[in-house]
C-alpha cells in the first residue's frame, strides 16, 4: 500500500496530464463526423496500454468501431481479472451550457471538467495507471485483461459478437468495471446491480403536409397534440405505467430488502436543492432509492415536431417524434417490454392519425452477486483505501454488457465505480473529482491484492 501511495504521489501530475489528452479527443460515437477521432482514441488507448507493459495489444476491428484489447499473463493458473471500460463519450450538446469547452478538460474547484470525465475515460483510465503501478513495483498478482470498447454510448452493437468470437481469449474469473457511482468519498458505496433498457422511437402522422393552422387548425388532429396526449396517458396519477403486462414480471424485494436498501444515506433536501426542484416526483409508494434502484420506469428523451426555430410560423405539422427509454429491472426482458410498448402504443393510436414505432438498442438488467470473492475484495479494497465498509447500492443506470457477459462468457461482473450521480453524466459541464480519480488509483491494486489472496 505504502509503495502505491508513494508511486502515485511521484506521478500525480503525468497521470492527469495523460488523462488530459485521452480527455481532449472528441470521442463521440453516436455522431458519424468525429469517426477520425473516435479512431484515434482507440490507438491513443492501445499506446498507453503498451507504454504500460500490456502484452498482445490489439485495436480490434469491428462492423463499428474498434475493441482495443491488451493483456498481462504472469501466470495462467493465477486468477484472470477481465477490466472492461469504454473509451467513446455522449455528445456534449448543448453546447452554450458548458462554462469550459466540453474537450478542453480544465480543473476547476479540484474537479476535472471535460465530456468523458466521469464516462469512462477518467474511469477506466484508472485502470491503465494502477495496471502500471502494478508492474512498476512489482505487485501484479495475478492476470490482467483488458476490452475497452468505442460504442458503448450507441448501445455496443458490435460487442456482443466479438465477445462470442473470443470467449478463448476472453477467458477471466472477473469482469471489473468502473463506470457506475458512488455515494460520496465519505461514503464509498458499491452498485450491485444495473437496470435493462428498452429504448424507442416514435412517429405520428396526420396530414400529408405541414398546413395553415388557421385554414385546416381545428378540422384535422395535429399529431403534435395527439403524440403529447398519447405520451401522457402512459403513467397514470399515481405514475404507475399503464402499458399491460408492464410489470408483470418485475421481481419484488422482500421487506428486508427493502429496508436495507433504504438504509443506504440519502438526503432528500439536498438532492432536492442540487436539481433546483420542489418536490420529488415518481411510482407512489416507492422511495426515491428504489424509483432509481429497483423500480423500471418510462421516459421521454425528447419530442419534436413542428416549427421550433426563431419566431412564429403558424403551421400544423405533418409529423410529430419522440425517443422514448424504458429501464427495466429483474426479471424483465428488453425485447419483451420493446413488444408490449409498441402494441400499446399502437392499439391507443386514434384513426385520424398513423403511428411508426422503431426499436433502437437494449439492454437486460442484472445484480451483481455479493457472495462471491471477487466482492468480498471490492469491499476489502474499498474499507481499506477509505476506511469505512462500502454501503450497498443499486444502480440506476445501465450497461447492458454485463448481462452478455454472464450469458456468453458466465463470468459476473464487479462494479467498482468511483463516479458521483451529480458527476453530470450525459449533461453539459461533466466532472470528475480529482480525489475520485487518486483514489480510484490507490484501491484497484488493493482490489486486485485481495483478489488474488481470496482466490487461493
Ligand atoms: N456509465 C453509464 C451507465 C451508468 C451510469 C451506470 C451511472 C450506473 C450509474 C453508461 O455509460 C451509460 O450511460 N449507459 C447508457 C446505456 C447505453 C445502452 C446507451 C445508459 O444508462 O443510458
Ligand atoms: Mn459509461
Ligand atoms: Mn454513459
Amino acid at each position: 500500500m505504502q509503495d502505491i501511495k508513494t508511486y502515485v504521489e511521484q506521478h500525480k501530475q503525468r497521470f492527469l496530464d495523460e488523462l488530459f489528452v485521452l480527455l481532449r479527443f472528441p470521442s463521440i460515437s453516436a455522431d458519424p463526423k468525429y469517426k477520425g477521432d473516435v479512431l484515434k482514441t482507440a490507438d491513443f488507448v492501445a499506446e498507453k496500454l503498451r507504454e504500460a507493459g500490456a502484452d498482445n495489444v490489439e485495436v480490434a476491428a469491428t462492423a463499428g468501431y474498434p475493441i482495443v484489447y491488451g493483456e498481462k499473463i504472469i501466470d495462467p493458473s493465477k486468477p484472470t481479472v477481465l477490466v472492461y471500460g469504454h473509451y467513446d463519450v455522449q455528445p456534449p450538446d448543448p453546447l452554450e451550457l458548458w462554462e469550459t469547452p466540453p474537450f478542453e478538460p480544465t480543473i476547476r474547484g479540484e474537479k476535472i471538467f471535460a465530456r468523458g470525465a466521469c464516462d469512462d475515460k477518467g474511469q477506466f483510465y484508472m485502470h491503465v495507471k494502477a495496471f502500471e503501478i502494478m508492474l512498476r513495483t512489482e505487485s501484479l498478482p495475478c492476470n490482467i485483461k483488458f476490452m475497452i470498447e468505442g460504442e458503448e454510448e450507441v448501445g455496443s452493437d458490435n460487442l456482443g459478437s466479438f465477445v462470442v468470437a473470443n470467449k478463448e481469449r476472453l477467458k477471466a474469473d472477473v469482469v471489473l468495471i468502473s463506470d457506475t457511482a458512488m455515494i460520496s468519498l465519505d461514503t464509498p458505496s458499491l452498485e450491485t446491480g444495473l437496470r435493462g433498457l428498452s429504448y424507442l422511437e416514435v412517429e405520428v402522422t396526420g396530414p400529408n403536409r405541414d398546413l395553415h393552422s388557421g385554414v385546416y387548425g381545428g378540422a384535422v388532429a395535429n399529431p403534435a397534440t395527439i403524440l403529447c396526449q398519447m405520451i401522457a396517458s402512459l403513467h397514470d396519477q399515481n405514475n404507475h405505467i399503464l402499458i399491460p403486462g408492464f410489470y408483470d414480471d418485475v421481481q419484488s424485494l422482500t421487506e428486508e430488502e427493502r429496508l436495507l436498501l433504504n438504509s443506504a444515506p440519502f438526503d432528500e433536501e439536498e438532492y432536492k436543492n442540487d436539481l433546483q426542484v420542489n418536490e420529488v416526483w415518481g411510482e407512489q409508494g416507492y422511495t426515491t432509492i428504489e424509483r432509481t434502484g429497483i423500480r423500471p420506469t418510462l421516459e421521454l428523451n425528447g419530442i419534436w415536431g413542428g416549427y421550433i426555430g426563431e419566431g412564429a410560423k403558424t403551421v400544423l405539422p405533418s409529423k410529430a417524434s419522440a425517443k422514448i427509454s424504458m429501464r427495466l429491472v429483474p426479471n424483465q426482458k428488453s425485447e419483451k417490454i420493446t413488444e408490449l410498448f409498441k402494441n400499446h402504443f399502437e392499439s391507443i393510436a386514434p384513426k385520424s392519425v398513423k403511428v411508426k414505432v422503431t426499436p433502437h438498442h437494449g439492454g437486460e438488467p442484472v445484480v451483481t452477486p455479493t457472495d462471491s470473492i471477487a466482492f468480498q475484495a471490492a469491499q476489502k479494497a474499498i474499507e481499506e483505501s477509505f476506511g469505512k465498509k462500502p454501503v450497498i447500492t443499486r444502480g440506476g443506470g445501465s450497461i447492458p454488457i454485463v448481462a452478455l457477459f454472464e450469458k456468453e462468457l458466465e463470468i459476473k461482473t464487479v462494479l467498482l465505480g468511483f463516479g458521483l450521480d451529480s458527476d453530470n453524466l450525459h449533461s453539459p459541464n461533466e466532472k470528475y473529482d480529482l480525489a475520485n480519480y487518486y483514489k480510484g488509483i490507490e484501491t484497484i491494486p488493493l482490489f486486485f491484492k485481495h483478489f488474488a489472496d481470496l482466490s487461493k
